[in-house]
């Protein structure tokens, strides 16, 4: 009986070559506008105590009650997969001292990340995030660097017509306060509610705004709205953030209802959507979290970030991600050996243009169809009349005298 055949888990996927290679471009270009930033590469580990989580992104959120990966390590300490990069960067900037380093502390990651959610398309268990973190200021200019930042990227990597959703939420006291009043509104309302937002009255009031329940949804049209109440310093907070946003022409919706999915969040929160990807329509999204550092252990550090899904960036860019140069491709011809093809793919492999060598035993036919396959921009063909250089998008086949005439046409000194 044949043996039975093995698949991926269920929101999970394999990154195809082609994938792979719009991958890797999408990541070369990220580090390239995130340093120009001044943003530097930081790596934190894939799993982490679970208690993490639980205090840095919210014992309430839906994260940490229904979508973590969890398990025991074999002496018996709970870990999870992490479901987000926030938590693990404040964590690490706490563990290292970071706070004497000059401040703010700006740093990026990419990597994957873990939530058990309901797959479908741009949702998955296993997924890519991008995201920067600048820990250690609470300048307004840093939340607008950070908005801008990714506006960019965004624009660099294809996907062109998103709409920038952008609130504040106000510091911890200002939102303690409002939550306060939202709680009495709420209880006020209760029975229109659905079972799930009346059970998180007192855990998670701001949730309710998310709801897709009808009842919900009406009693929310009418909730106070925490924009409304913002004053002091956080208004001031805000409206800088914005002309900021403004001068540098990033264009935004001011969204009251704007609810993140993490506890964290104090002031500026924002998220950047794509209608071309229809339900899960969320390209990237962050906000300013003041109070995570401290919660975590660490002295009082104000911070802000974001982090984008690289599978959705994929899916909504409409750039091409393609990346590789066309290559030489080397055909063997009758007559010609193996050794002297891959001394002529090696010699220009060193050159550092990009070439491949026939490596299937097809027929010299085969050969060239092959190249044509590759997009090849010339094949050199090595045989019993020596070398012959063919360029494929003239069709123009010459003699060439030897391997050193082939890397000097290849590198364009003799074209
Ligand atoms: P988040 O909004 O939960 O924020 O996730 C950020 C992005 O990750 C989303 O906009 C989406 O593109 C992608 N994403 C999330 N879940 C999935 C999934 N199941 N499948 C595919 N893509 C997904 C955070 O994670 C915060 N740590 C962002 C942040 C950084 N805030 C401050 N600093």
């Amino acid at each position: 009986m044949a043996a039975k055949k093995l698949q991926a888990p269920r929101g999970t996927f394999d990154v195809l070559p082609e994938d792979g290679q719009r991958r890797r471009e999408l990541l070369r270009r990220t580090g390239s506008v995130l340093g120009r930033y001044g943003y530097r590469p930081f790596e934190t580990p894939v799993f982490e105590d679970t208690d993490l989580f639980a205090r840095g992104v919210g014992e309430s959120t839906d994260i940490v009650r229904k979508e973590m990966f969890t398990f025991e390590d074999r002496g018996g300490r709970s870990l999870t997969l992490r479901p987000e990069g926030t938590a693990g960067v404040a964590r690490a900037y706490v563990e290292h001292g970071m706070h004497k380093l000059p401040q703010p502390v700006k740093v990026w990651y990419a990597g994957p990340f873990f939530r058990h959610e309901r797959a479908q398309a741009g949702r998955y268990r296993q997924f890519s995030q991008i995201g920067v973190e600048a820990l250690g200021s609470d300048d307004p200019s840093v939340d607008a660097e950070c908005i801008l930042l990714l506006s960019e990227l965004l624009e660099a990597a294809g996907v062109h017509e998103v709409q920038l959703k952008l609130a504040s939420l106000g510091s911890l006291d200002a939102r303690a306060a409002y939550l306060d009043k939202l709680r009495g509104y709420l209880r006020d309302n209760e029975s229109r509610l659905s079972e799930d937002v009346a059970s998180r009255i007192d855990a998670n009031p701001l949730r309710a705004f998310d709801a897709d329940h009808e009842g919900t949804k009406e009693v929310m049209a009418g909730a106070p709205r925490l924009l409304d109440s913002l004053s002091g310093e956080d208004a001031d907070h805000f409206a800088e953030v914005r002309t900021l946003l403004d001068d540098a022409g990033v264009s935004y919706d001011v969204d009251p209802t704007l609810v993140r999915g993490l506890d964290y969040y104090t002031r500026t929160v924002f998220e950047f959507a794509s209608a071309k990807l229809g339900a899960q329509s969320g390209v990237g999204g962050g906000g300013r979290y003041d109070g995570l550092v401290g919660q975590l252990g660490g002295p009082e550090t104000p911070g802000v970030g974001w982090a984008a899904g690289v599978e959705r960036i994929l899916l909504a860019s409409e750039g091409n991600l393609g990346g590789f140069p066309a290559p030489v491709f080397v055909a063997i011809a009758d007559g010609g050996t193996r050794r002297e093809a891959f001394r002529l793919v090696t010699a220009l492999r060193e050159a550092g243009v990009r070439a491949e060598v026939e490596q299937a035993g097809r027929s010299l036919k085969g050969q060239l169809k092959h190249a044509d396959r590759l997009s090849a921009k010339a094949v050199a063909i090595v045989g019993d009349g020596g070398l012959e250089w063919k360029d494929m998008k003239t069709g123009e086949q010459r003699q060439v005298s030897n391997v050193l005439e082939a890397v000097r046409i290849a590198v364009g000194v003799d074209a």
